[in-house]
């Protein structure tokens, strides 16, 4: 069945209103699979009539909902980026806790947007309780967020195959996963218990409303998928969501330079970060 242009226009900027997400022209056959997909879990015949019920008979967004989560991409594994994470833990992390020894305030709060199913979190967790000494002493809260609903389900599991903890160090494997069978490696739960998931999507206007003094965001590898429009409201967010001196980590193909002049643009180690 062929999708009209005209429909897939009306789609993708239905998508980009409620999520930020922009697709141009050459992913209509990416939307096209997907649409059908939930057309035909509907019972639905005609695309114009599967867009009028997203925009008038499904008002709490259940469908636009389904939809979403067949067309995000969920890329993910643990330690992804490891120099960038090397440089996280080995500067700003450091950085971060000498002050906070410092000031008597033992709290460290990461914010991680786009989360998909929990490695890049975990991660998070694992180097945490890797660099912070007397780390019961501490109070650490990551808080990790997702639009796809499947993926925050699947991330509260904790429950992994070998491509997604192909690059975790083997001391950690041994440290932090147990294996009950062949190809599933399971998270600790002490690691867990670090994470609280939720079902976010970062363009709802009230995102994020109640969220403060943030150390870190980790925003790795989504705002690929949005505009600068998007991306700007998103990072305004970021920065209000950190205390001075907090940083934002994005993907090594993103940059904040069209984006936002807020930030101090910082070199480490070949790696640009973001401080407020
Ligand atoms: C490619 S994954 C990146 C996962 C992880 N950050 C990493 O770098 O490995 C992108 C994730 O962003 C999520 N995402 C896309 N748009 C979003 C939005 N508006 N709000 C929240 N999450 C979103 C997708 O569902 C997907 O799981």
């Amino acid at each position: 069945m062929e999708l009209p242009l005209e429909y897939f226009i009306k789609l993708r900027n239905l998508i980009y209103e409620r999520t930020g997400i922009s697709y141009e022209e050459n992913k209509i056959y990416y939307i096209k699979k997907r649409l059908y997909q939930r057309m035909d879990a509907g019972g639905f015949e005609r695309v114009e009539d599967y867009i009028r019920h997203l925009k008038i008979f499904d008002p709490k967004g259940r469908e636009f909902q389904q939809l979403m989560n067949l067309l995000t991409v969920n890329e993910t594994y643990f330690f992804r980026e490891f120099s960038q994470l090397q440089v996280f833990a080995e500067s700003c992390l450091q950085e971060v806790i000498n002050n906070k020894v410092e000031e008597n305030n033992r709290t460290i709060k990461i914010f991680c947007a786009g989360c998909s199913t929990g490695e890049e979190p975990y991660t998070l967790g694992i180097i945490l309780r890797e660099m912070i000494d007397y780390y019961s002493s501490w109070e650490v809260l990551i808080k990790a967020i997702d639009i796809d609903e499947n993926v925050i389900s699947a991330a509260r599991r904790g429950v992994y195959d070998q491509r997604s903890v192909k690059d975790v160090p083997p001391a950690y494997m041994h440290k932090y996963f147990t294996s009950p069978s062949k190809d599933e490696y399971v998270i600790n739960q002490d690691i867990k218990d670090m994470v609280v998931f939720e079902h976010l999507n970062l363009m709802e206007r009230r995102a994020l409303r109640y969220e403060e003094n943030y150390d870190f965001v980790f925003c790795r590898n989504v705002l690929i998928y949005f505009d600068d429009v998007s991306r700007k409201q998103v990072v305004d967010k970021f920065y209000s969501i950190l205390r001075t001196g907090g940083y934002i980590f994005l993907g090594h193909a993103e940059s904040l330079s069209r984006i936002s002049s807020s930030f101090k643009i910082r070199r480490l180690s070949n790696h640009i970060v973001y401080q407020r």
